[in-house]
This record gives C-alpha cells, structure tokens and sequence, in this order.
C-alpha cells in the first residue's frame, strides 16, 4: 500500500548520464576497464567503441613509415571508394557475384599476358589470400605432376621409402618451408655459399633427382631483393634433362618481382618465356599496390595443373570450379586489382615502379657514404636495398634499428639464411608512397644516430646483434 505522505518519485531519468549525450572522454564505457578476455555483459554506443578501438591502434604506428613491409600502404581514394563498396560480397561466391568473378578472371589473364603464357587467354589460375596460398598451390601442382610423371614410368610414387623433394634455396621465403612441411615434401635447401645472395642453379640442378617435384626460383629475394637467374636454373635444368632424361619443372616465386620485371626489366627472360617455368605467383598486395589481402597464380597452360586439384560445388548456386586451400575471401582486393590495372595500364605500372626505383638507388648512394655500411643491394632488381655493417663496433644494425624507431620508423635487422647466418644486414622495401622528403628525413634521422653512437663510446651493443656485426 502507498504511503500517503511519501510523495511518488519520477523515474530517474538518466539522459544526461547516457553514453549517447555525455562528452567522448566522459562516458562509462571509456572510463572503466577496457574488455579484454570477455564480452562485455551490454555493448557500448557505435561512436564510443570506434574511439576506443581507434585509440588504441595508435599505437600500431604508421603504416607508411613501415619500411620493413613489401605490402601495399597506399591506395588511391578511388580505390578505398570501390573496395568499401565491396566488402560485403563474398568473392567464392561466383554464381552470386558473377561479375566479381569475371574480374577476377580479368586480372588472372592480364597476368598471364604480362607473363608471357603461350596461351594467355586459355591458360589457368586464381586468386588468392597472398603469395603463401599460391605457393601452396603452385607446390601441389607439381606434386602431383610429378606423381603422374612416377606412375607414367610405371614407378609407385606411394611406395615405402619414396618421398617427393622440392629443391629450394635457403634464402626462399617461409611460406615454402611451410609447404613442404604442411604437405610432406622433402625441402631440399640449397645453401649460400661464399657472398652468394641467391641460389646457385648450377647446384640447384645437380641437387634434383627422381623424386624432385620442382625448383623454386625467386624474382626478390625477400632478404635483399636480388633476382634469381631463372633463365641460368632452367638452362641448368635442360643440360640435366639430356645427361639424366630427368624433367624438372621450374616454379617462380615472384611474390615481389612478377609485378616489378615485366615493368622495370622487360628484357630479362625469366617467366613463361622460358618453356620449363610452369607456374607463377606473385602478390597483388606487394608491387601489384593493392592493400593485403590478393595474391595471384598462375599457369603455363592448363594442362599444368591437374583437374584433380580442382572441386566443384554447387551448394551457392550453380555448379564452380574452385581450387584454393581458402574458400571465403572478400571481393574487394580483387576488384582493387582490376582498378589497378586498368587504372595505370602498363605505363602506369611502370611510373610507380620506376619512381620507387629512383628512390631506392638514390637512397643507396646516400647510405653508402654515411660511411659504416657496405651495400649488398642498391635498387637495381626489386626497389630494395640492403647494407651490412663494414666493420665490428660499439653498436649493431640491431640498435641502429632500435634508435630509428624513435620517429617511428621500422628498419629490420636479420641475420642472412643458413651458412651465411653471420652476416646481419639492415633492409628498406621502398614502395609507392616512400618520396625523395620521406627518405630525406629518415637518412637525417640515420645520421643523427650515428653521431649519438660517436658520442657514447661506453655504448656496448645489443646482445641480439653480438657475433654478428658483419
Ligand atoms: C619471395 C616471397 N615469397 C612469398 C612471400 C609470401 O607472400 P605473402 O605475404 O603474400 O603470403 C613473400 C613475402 O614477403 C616473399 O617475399
């Protein structure tokens, strides 16, 4: 029963207490612990959440000054319009988005072309997550090539003691030693030997046998940028096929250079040109200046990837062809590549590539004459240079790559690959974006670190970076 003296309380409205009304920095949400291991009992207001979320990827840093990376860290605003206007299709889903999937096929024969395929209209490939997932694939084509060519001699590529091999430098991406392990392959490395930075082919032919699947053979070295000479392994592999009758099939890896030769080096052979390169991948996220997430495969001709490999479902609506390891992917950096493409055509391609590439020498030349640095790449192949240190001191590449961070900029340090493991060298990826003002500033900001290591003769290096200063 009510009290009849106790006056009725209005609900106590809260308005002014809501997240919707109370200042950005003044709300619940922003003031108590951020969710961390569970969802949070309520949500929070859309504008409180992005501040929240935006803040804290501040401190990710700038993308830009993220000179480790090869991937793409700037897009024309055309390109943001036309990928934000596609995030929500499902690329697989072919028979659903069937324009989406004609881009696709669009840029997976404008590669071909670029690439030299005898039959660029015809031949076969994909996109895909990155370079990784082609290179998954471009493995399993040649494993099963190579199951096919054991059974056509009538040998049992399944029986006790025979284990396929792919033959591969040690300076090969990890994706390929992934490959190997993810699929049981055998990785036959070849090591650097002397002041080698790639793979030898002389000695990546006599490492080949019976059950070598393939020779992978990389357009940028990932460690300074260099080129393999494919056109040298596949001559190696020739005089190998007439001493032997042993046909090994070349795969290149051109996670950077399959977008950067056909521009900047048109005369070098080194793609589908060459009969035994029977597949290609590259990234659309690196050279091909699209954001992460695109890599591209592709065949010599059809016949090069087994139909075995390829699946066919029908549960989106009618009947498709698919045949990557990933099945749901977005539409736009596939959309993003055919704007690419068609946006700068092949001069295009060439302008961006070959102002990266004035940038890269350039900056070479600069960083050579700071005096302690002896460059091992200066731009020439990839638009990527590398430099090692000319002599032991009292700091390493490791805490020159610490200092420089104080900007923000992110200079890797590492050691080079197996057998030349003692050497530590410094790498930039110069890409579309990094300006003569940009590399400016960073070699200022270069120099200023090595006058404060002048300055502090008791500095001792880093012990990431001890026994390794050459
Ligand atoms: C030579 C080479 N292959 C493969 C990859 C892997 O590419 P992604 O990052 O596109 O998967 C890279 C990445 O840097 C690379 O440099």
């Amino acid at each position: 029963m009510s009290q009849p003296n106790t006056p009725l309380q209005p609900p106590i409205r809260k308005y002014h207490d809501s997240d919707k009304v109370r200042p950005m920095y003044a709300r619940h949400s922003l003031l108590g612990p951020t969710p961390r291991h569970s969802i949070p009992r309520d949500g929070m207001a859309p504008s409180t959440a992005y501040n929240l979320i935006h803040d804290e990827l501040i401190l990710d840093g700038s993308s830009r000054f993220n000179l480790a990376t090869f991937c793409s860290t700037w897009m024309e605003p055309e390109a943001h319009k036309l990928m934000a206007e596609t995030f929500d299709k499902n690329m697989i889903d072919k028979d659903e988005y069937p324009q989406t999937a004609e881009l696709e096929m669009r840029c997976v024969h404008m590669l071909a072309e670029l690439w030299n395929a005898p039959n660029a209209a015809e031949t076969i490939g994909t996109s895909t997550i990155g370079s990784s997932e082609a290179c998954m694939l471009g493995g399993l084509a040649l494993k099963w090539r190579w199951r096919r060519r054991m059974r056509a001699a009538g040998k049992d590529p399944e029986r006790n003691g025979v284990r396929p091999n792919l033959v591969l430098g040690t300076n090969t991406q990890v994706c390929w030693h992934k490959f190997c392990r993810y699929w049981d392959v055998e990785a036959r490395e070849v090591a650097l030997e002397g002041a080698e930075v790639v793979t030898d082919p002389e000695r990546a032919a006599a490492a080949c046998d019976e059950n070598t699947i393939g020779v992978v053979s990389v357009l940028g070295s990932t460690f300074t940028g260099h080129y393999e000479d494919v056109q040298a392994l596949s001559a190696a592999l020739d005089a190998l096929q007439a001493r032997t009758g042993l046909d090994i099939p070349i795969h290149v890896d051109g996670a950077s250079g399959g977008f950067v030769a056909p521009f900047l080096q048109p005369e070098l052979v080194w793609d589908f040109r060459l009969p035994r390169v029977k597949s290609i991948n590259t990234s659309g996220h690196k050279y091909g200046l699209v954001y992460p997430g695109v890599g591209w495969i592709v065949w010599r001709e059809a016949a090069d990837l087994d139909e075995d490999l390829i699946f066919k479902v029908d549960y989106l609506g009618g009947t498709m062809p698919t045949l990557a390891i990933n099945f749901s992917r977005p539409a736009s950096q596939i959309v993003a590549q055919y704007y690419n493409l068609i946006r700068l055509g092949r001069s295009g391609y060439r302008a961006v590539h070959e102002a990266c590439r004035e940038v890269a020498i350039e900056l070479a030349n600069q960083i050579a004459e700071l005096g302690p640095f002896e460059m091992l790449s200066t731009g020439l192949d990839l638009p990527v240079l590398a430099w090692k240190l000319k002599q032991p001191s009292n700091w390493t590449l490791y805490d020159l790559s610490d200092r420089l961070r104080d900007r923000g900029w992110q200079v890797p340090a590492y050691r080079m690959p197996a057998n030349r493991d003692e050497t530590v060298v410094q790498r930039i990826v110069v890409r579309n974006g990094f300006t003569h003002d940009l590399a400016g500033m960073l070699l200022r900001d270069m120099k200023r670190h090595l006058d404060w290591f002048a300055s502090q003769p008791g500095f001792t290096p880093s012990p990431a970076g001890v026994g390794f200063h050459h």
